[in-house]
């Protein structure tokens, strides 16, 4: 089976191809083949914000969607021109792309020359990102995904975002990190830890699409306030990987004290706003010699960086062990961090905590639309596909 993924909930535009091997009625030993995994990243644009502007970044989805797709089929090797007489037959099915794709003008001009050119791929369904994320943003995307699919009449698969970076995790064993996610029944129930630019969420898992929400945070994600402390610094955007090449003590001790918010409560929710608040302060404080001061700068880094590992993996495994896991598993932009990783498995190694562990790799961490296929198979295995028609976004999307 051959998945084209879709991918537009923040501000990657992203598209993948996989094709599925081994596919079995045992899910387990279903293998994934990336045939193409395509990203346009909008870092250049947003930079200047410190963040995402949500309507600029639909706006680039817009312009992105058509080529993405042309790089990704061309990696995929599934890109094929029409003969000239294929040409003139699409003419009553370009006017109802242009009504699905009412909203996204200059993405339907695009797309219009792409499919007028090219034949239909040799992909079995499309699948898409629906929520949780920026509602312009996968609005684009879910428009595009059915326009594609009316065009091409394939079924889609809708994905919940958030899902999508725990199954991250079935791609392939991870770094030092022995265990490949293949035996099921020594899985579950797992904790799940999603950590990313807009969510921050502890999720027991008891099944493929049994969910349940422990915790979350209750104002900023994790990976926002890496962005607005990076962005209090005077540091590049994204926040998270600009702060972990700071992230450093100087000489001893770190001079600078920053909270670990909500650490000892009993609950599984997080607060991240605090942090921030508290860096601002911090640096308000500084004079302004000190403030671009390579020591101050690569201390407080590393506050931050260390507050916010020292909750997330608190947190989680305590939830772990009152849930009685097999395993914990990590997902989202944050689970990049590698303090983050190295720090969680030296926790499990020194408190000699059995559960086994599991991070994607690196490029699999931050949005991309690999996981997306992944999400959409196990979806479709479910029976979840759905008809264009029946498509919508979901900015809220909750994975329980
Ligand atoms: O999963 P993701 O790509 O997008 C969302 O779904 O939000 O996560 C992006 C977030 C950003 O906030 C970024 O600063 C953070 O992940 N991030 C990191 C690292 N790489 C990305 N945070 C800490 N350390 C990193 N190495
Ligand atoms: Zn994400």
């Amino acid at each position: 089976m051959i998945i084209l993924a879709v991918e537009t909930s923040c501000d990657d535009t992203c598209i993948s191809i996989l094709n599925i091997k081994n596919q079995k009625s045992k899910i387990r030993d279903s293998k994934f083949e990336i045939l193409s995994n395509i990203i346009s990243s909008q870092v250049k644009i947003h930079q200047k914000y410190g963040g995402v502007y949500p309507f600029l970044a639909k706006r680039e989805h817009q312009r992105n969607l058509a080529s993405v797709l042309k790089q990704s089929l061309l990696e995929a090797k599934l890109l094929k021109s029409k003969i000239k007489h294929q040409i003139s037959k699409t003419q009553i099915k370009i006017q109802k792309l242009k009504e699905i794709l009412k909203r996204e003008e200059v993405l339907y001009q695009q797309l219009e020359e792409f499919l007028k050119n090219y034949q239909k791929p040799k992909i079995d369904a499309i699948a898409i990102t629906i929520g949780p994320g920026l509602e312009p943003c996968l609005w684009v995307g879910v428009n595009f995904a059915k326009a594609l699919s009316y065009y091409w009449n394939l079924p889609i698969i809708p994905v919940n975002h958030i899902e999508a970076h725990i199954l991250a995790n079935w791609l392939s064993p991870v770094g030092n990190v022995k265990h490949q996610i293949s035996n099921v029944k020594t899985l579950f129930p797992a904790v799940c830890l999603v950590v990313s630019g807009g969510h921050t969420q502890l999720i027991l898992m008891n099944n493929f699409g049994k969910y349940k929400i422990l915790g979350e945070t209750r104002d900023d994600a994790a990976g926002e306030c890496f962005d607005k402390v990076a962005r209090i610094l005077g540091l590049d955007y994204p926040g998270g990987p600009a702060i972990a090449a700071q992230a450093q003590i100087v000489r001893g001790q770190a001079s600078v004290k920053l909270p670990r918010p909500m650490i000892k409560q009993k609950n599984y929710d997080f607060s991240f706003s605090g942090l921030k608040t508290a860096v601002l302060y911090n640096f308000k404080k500084q004079s302004p010699k000190n403030r671009k001061k390579e020591k101050y700068i690569k201390e407080i880094c590393y506050e931050t960086q260390q507050a916010i590992v020292d909750v997330l993996i608190k947190k989680t495994i305590k939830a772990a062990k009152n849930y009685k896991a097999k395993a914990i598993i990590l997902g989202g932009g944050v689970a990049a961090n590698r303090q983050f990783r190295i720090q969680f498995q030296q926790k499990l190694k020194k408190e000699k905590l059995s559960f086994k562990f599991y991070v994607p790799g690196f490029k699999f961490c931050t949005d991309n639309a690999v996981m997306v296929g992944i999400a959409g198979y196990y979806n479709w295995l479910k029976g979840k596909t759905k008809t264009w028609q029946k498509i919508k976004a979901d900015a809220n999307l909750r994975i329980d």
